[in-house]
C-alpha cells in the first residue's frame, strides 16, 4: 500500500495529505473528526451502516455493517493512509484490525477513561494508572455494564503502534447524550438552579472539536502511544460560573449534598432524573482530576469552557436538541424539599 500522499499547504502550513478512513464518522465525535479532516483538505471516507446520521459534507460514505463477520468487505479494495475507529465493541474492533491495520500507516482507536480501575485516586496519568480486566476473548459486544472492560479488550486488540485516545466526557454541539447540554440550557433559563455536591468538587471534559482536531493532527504526525483525551480539571464552582457567564444567565445556585440527593433518588452522571455530570464522592474523587500533561505535550489544545457552553446552547436552541436530566418540575420539587430540610 502506498503510504501518505503528497503534502499540501493549508493556511500557510505544510500538511501531509491523507486518505483517511473513519470507521463510524456519522455521529458526534466521528462526525467532528470527519468534518475537521475534510476542512484540512484530506480525503475522508466514513464507513458505517447509515443509521446514526449522515456523514459530514464533503466526505465519502461507504455502507458497512460491522456486526456482520464479512461486513468490512466493501473496504477490501480501498486504500487508506490512516484509520480512526470509534467502536466500543471488541468483535468489530478485532475484525477491523485484522482486515485493515497492516494496510494503513497510522491507526487511531478512540477509547475512554472508563478503562481505568481506580476512580478514587486524584491526579492519575494514562501511562501509570491501573486498568480494569478486559472482557473475555469470546465477547463480541459491550453492554452498559461492561463498557470499560470492553474498551480494554478493544485497546488490546489494537495493540502497539497505534494512537489510543482515552476520551473523558465529550461536550459540545451535536452531543447525542444531552448531559453536558443540560447545564448551558438550564442556566440560560435562569432562576434557582439545583447543583450537585460542593463548589470544590472537580469537573473535567473536552470539547468535541478539540478532540477531533487533536486526532487529525495525530494522524498527520503519525503519533503513537496511549493518552487521555480530556481538558483541564475545573472546580464545579468554576464550571458553573464559566457556563453561567457564557450564556448570560441570571440565576442563583443551590448546592445539594450527596446524602440529600440520594435520599431523593436523584441519579448521578446522566439520564432521566439525574443532575448531569454529578459523580458522588469519595468514590469518584479521582475521576475528574486526570493529569493530562502527556496529551498536551503532544499537541492537544483546548478552547475555553465558555466557548463550549455558548456554542452548545446555540446548537441546542437552533435544533431543539433534547437534554437529559431533571425536568423543571422535578428540579423545583427537589429544591422545595431541600429548603424544607434546612
Ligand atoms: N460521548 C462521550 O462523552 C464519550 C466519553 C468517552 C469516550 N467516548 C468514546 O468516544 C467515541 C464516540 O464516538 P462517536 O461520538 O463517533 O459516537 P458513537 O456513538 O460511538 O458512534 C458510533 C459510530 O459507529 C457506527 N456504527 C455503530 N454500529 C455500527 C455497525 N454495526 N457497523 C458499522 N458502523 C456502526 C455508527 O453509525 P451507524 O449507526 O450509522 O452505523 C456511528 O457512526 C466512542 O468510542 C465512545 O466510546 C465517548
Amino acid at each position: 500500500m502506498k503510504l501518505y500522499g503528497n503534502s499540501r499547504t493549508t493556511k500557510g502550513k505544510r500538511v501531509r495529505h491523507m486518505r483517511l478512513l473513519i470507521l463510524g464518522g456519522t455521529q458526534f465525535l466521528g462526525r467532528a473528526i470527519a468534518a475537521h479532516a475534510c476542512a484540512k483538505g484530506h480525503d475522508v471516507t466514513c464507513a458505517a451502516r447509515g443509521v446514526a446520521g449522515a456523514a459530514a459534507q464533503g466526505t465519502r460514505f461507504i455502507r458497512v455493517d460491522r456486526d456482520d463477520p464479512d461486513g468490512l468487505a466493501p473496504l477490501e479494495r480501498e486504500e487508506f493512509d490512516a484509520v480512526v475507529d470509534v467502536s466500543r465493541h471488541p468483535g468489530p474492533v478485532r475484525r477491523a484490525v485484522k482486515a485493515l491495520k497492516h494496510r494503513a500507516a497510522h491507526w487511531t482507536f478512540v477509547s475512554t477513561v472508563s478503562v481505568y480501575a481506580d476512580n478514587r485516586t486524584p491526579g492519575q496519568r494514562a501511562d501509570t494508572a491501573p486498568l480494569r480486566a478486559p472482557t473475555a476473548p469470546e465477547i463480541e459486544h459491550c453492554t452498559e455494564e461492561t463498557y470499560g472492560a470492553a474498551k480494554v479488550a478493544c485497546e488490546q486488540a489494537v495493540g502497539e503502534n497505534a494512537f489510543i485516545v482515552r476520551a473523558g466526557l465529550i461536550a459540545g454541539p451535536e452531543d447525542p447524550t444531552g448531559r453536558f447540554t443540560y447545564w448551558p440550557v438550564r442556566l440560560a433559563r435562569g432562576g434557582e438552579v439545583l447543583v450537585p455536591g460542593a463548589p470544590d468538587d472537580a469537573v473535567q471534559l473536552i470539547d468535541v472539536r478539540d478532540l477531533a482536531q487533536w486526532i487529525v493532527l495525530a494522524a498527520e504526525r503519525r503519533l503513537t502511544g496511549t493518552f487521555d483525551g480530556i481538558g483541564p480539571s475545573f472546580t464545579r464552582g468554576e464550571f458553573m460560573a464559566d457556563c453561567a457567564a457564557a450564556v448570560g444567565a441570571s440565576c442563583t445556585l443551590t448546592w445539594a449534598d450527596r446524602a440529600f440527593l440520594e435520599r431523593h433518588e436523584i441519579k448521578r452522571w446522566t439520564g432521566p432524573r439525574s443532575v448531569p455530570l454529578w459523580v458522588p464522592l469519595p468514590d469518584f474523587a479521582g475521576f475528574n482530576t486526570r493529569d493530562t500533561s502527556l496529551a498536551h505535550a503532544v499537541g492537544l489544545t483546548v478552547r475555553p469552557l465558555a466557548e463550549t457552553a455558548r456554542d452548545t446552547l446555540a446548537w441546542a436552541r437552533a435544533t431543539g436538541a433534547s437534554v437529559t436530566g431533571l425536568t423543571a418540575d422535578e428540579e423545583s420539587v427537589t429544591l422545595e424539599a431541600w429548603h424544607a430540610s434546612r
